[in-house]
């Protein structure tokens, strides 16, 4: 399975931190936030690694990642040109993904869980997605899942009355129809490629499996998140 971390946008929640820079390239304590989901991916064996970027900031990238060799990956990059949403972004690795199954992370979310298991099985499975969700107290924040018993029937993002406390983490597992999805898709109000409408794809069509992470979980695109995440890292390290 390849591995997507996706890095655009212009990170606005976080200026003025962001006006010279890349969301992803400030610091989570003590690295850099994209070398948290880089080793997410690394720790479960997927090391061939896609990082999507704009163009403004491509160069930093590639200074700070190189070919990936100090991670023990192999790693390459696209521009994204415009800021056109996770889907949009996601849509550029269909080169690189060569009919092969991807699992794609925002670079901005941190996690502590291990997904080596859930790698292996979705490689095994035949078809579909797989999502994480965590529980959250801000779900407004968030593509929130709503469920019935045992699956999930339909993720609102952003919802302002959402109806579960259960946020859909940057984490995505897809099979190789999912470059069809995105052709379809239509830009949203924000005149976003949503990757919630592409999940939404996925539980329409009966597709879509998920697990519930009961360990860390945080974005970091917030100065409150940002916090939050470098308060966690830093008590992983001194303790
Ligand atoms: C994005 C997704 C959202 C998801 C979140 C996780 O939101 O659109 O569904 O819950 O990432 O970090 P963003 O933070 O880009 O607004």
């Amino acid at each position: 399975m390849k591995g997507v971390v996706l890095a655009g946008g212009l990170g606005t929640r976080l200026r003025p931190a962001t006006k010279v820079t890349n969301k992803h390239l400030l610091p989570v304590y003590d690295k850099p936030m994209i070398f948290y989901p880089i080793e997410t991916l690394v720790k479960a064996g997927v090391k061939d690694i896609l990082i999507v970027t704009g163009p403004e900031h491509g160069g930093h990238f590639l200074h700070l990642l190189g070919s990936g060799k100090e991670f023990g990956a192999k790693i390459t990059y696209e521009l994204q040109e415009e800021p056109a949403g996770i889907a949009d972004g996601l849509r550029l690795a269909e080169r690189f993904a060569d009919n092969d199954k991807l699992v794609a992370i925002l670079g901005d979310n941190i996690f502590e869980t291990d997904i080596t298991e859930d790698i292996k099985d979705f490689e095994k499975s035949t078809f579909g997605a797989k999502i994480f969700l965590k529980e959250v107290d801000n779900p407004q924040r968030f593509g929130v899942a709503e469920m019935n018993d045992s699956s999930i029937t339909k993720i609102i993002e952003k919802p302002t009355d959402p109806k579960t406390k259960y946020a859909v983490t940057g984490m995505y597992m897809y099979d190789s129809t999912v470059f069809n999805v995105i052709r379809n898709l239509k830009p949203s109000a924000r005149g976003q490629l949503e990757i919630t409408d592409v999940n939404n794809h996925y539980i329409s069509d009966g597709k879509m499996t998920f697990r519930i992470l009961n360990d860390f979980w945080s974005d970091a695109g917030t100065h409150e998140s940002l916090f939050k995440a470098t308060e966690f890292i830093r008590g992983l390290r001194l303790a």
